[in-house]
């Protein structure tokens, strides 16, 4: 009988402490050893071995129950932790490191082209959808053989409809035509980019559209993550373009707290790769801005003289006044600053 099967004794309960500092120093030197680039492919490596580790599955078993340091539960939950912190980070590694191939719809927008990038600077097997591309949403020209193989879909289409049926029955057509074709390939997630506030927004036809894509995609066969996300960075330069007529440009004056559109594809890539989360928490960057304030700035940043109307009474009505198009409780808060983002348009 050796010091660590025999009953609670002052030299067992010392084997148990030095087997627990052994695992510790074991924790650590992994923890050191996979620093920087090594931490790629060591880890996980490291990870499984620590599992297999005749240190970690010949635990005393009874040390567990017996009085040992502040009592048998401590140690129990400890020697679980490792091993499933171990276990779920060897998963996660290896789903991580899995290439899939990814479908980007609306591949060549704003949004969909850094989309498509993000994917492939992570080696993934990128499919483009769009109509210059040879894919329509609208009548389904394509979208069958597009999908071939696709395992999931990022939606990031759009339309500038501005009308209310016209928006309703461009979202209702593309999103219809394409959880169809998802559904025949076999596509097992379907990920949407959406806007923060739909349902707080009464009057605005793009926003009524956008709710009848959500309602398409959560009433769908194919599991799906829904992700908020609020105005971009550039949206105030969108608006800009949309209203400018002979030199000037009417800005409502709204409170959006904006996201790099770099951050949002980000998003999309990370969450395209995992399993369907249904509605995401929103999706916001850093800090509230004024929208006219916005303005102003990119247009100062890009050269662009424009004189700037603050008014409710252009595209953006004043049903989107106060604190709607903030991002609710709980929002994922991505990095870049409207400042750092404005910095690059110079
Ligand atoms: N702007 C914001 O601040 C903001 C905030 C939150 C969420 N969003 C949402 O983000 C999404 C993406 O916006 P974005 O600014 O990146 O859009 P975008 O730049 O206008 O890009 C739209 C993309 O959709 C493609 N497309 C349009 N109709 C199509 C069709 N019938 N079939 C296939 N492809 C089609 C376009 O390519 P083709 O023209 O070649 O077809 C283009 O690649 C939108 O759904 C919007 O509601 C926007």
């Amino acid at each position: 009988m050796d010091e660590c099967t025999q009953p609670v004794t002052a030299s067992r309960r010392q084997c148990s402490v030095e087997v627990l500092s052994q695992v510790v120093l074991l924790v650590v030197v992994v923890h050191r050893f996979t620093s920087g680039d090594r931490r790629r492919w060591a880890r996980p490596v490291l990870g499984e071995a620590l599992i297999a580790s005749p240190l970690i599955r010949t635990w005393p078993q009874d040390a567990d129950s017996a009085q040992i340091g502040h009592g048998g539960s401590g140690i129990t939950l400890v020697r679980e932790q490792l091993f499933l912190r171990a276990l779920r980070k060897a998963a996660d590694k290896r789903r991580a490191e899995q290439i899939m191939r990814i479908a980007v719809a609306g591949a060549t927008g704003n949004i969909g082209s850094l989309t498509v990038a993000t994917l492939e600077r992570a080696g993934h097997d990128v499919v483009r959808i769009s109509r210059s591309l040879g894919v329509d949403l609208q009548t389904g020209d394509g979208l069958g053989a597009a999908l071939t193989g696709v395992e999931a879909v990022i939606d990031t289409t759009s339309t500038n409809a501005v009308d209310r049926g016209e928006a309703i029955a461009y979202f209702a057509a593309t999103t219809s035509n394409l959880l169809a074709a998802e559904a025949g390939a076999g596509v097992s997630h379907h990920v949407l980019l959406s806007i923060v506030g739909l349902d707080r927004v009464e009057g605005n036809a793009h926003m009524v559209g956008k709710r009848e894509q959500e309602r398409l995609v959560i009433e769908g066969r194919v599991p799906w993550t829904i992700v908020p996300a609020t105005q971009f960075h550039d949206f105030a330069a969108a608006v800009t373009a949309w209203t400018e007529q002979d030199g000037v440009a009417m800005i409502p004056p709204l409170l959006v707290q904006p996201i790099a559109p770099a951050d949002v594809a980000d998003v999309l890539a990370e969450i395209a790769v995992g399993p369907p989360l249904g509605r995401h928490p929103d999706v916001a960057g850093p800090e509230p801005q004024d929208l006219v304030d916005m303005a102003r700035r990119t247009n100062d940043a890009r050269g662009h003289k424009v004189k700037l109307v603050p008014t409710w009474s252009s595209l953006l009505g004043v049903d989107m006044a106060g604190n709607v198009l903030l991002p609710g409780e709980g929002a994922r808060i991505a990095p870049t600053t409207f400042d750092a983002w404005l910095a690059q348009q110079r």
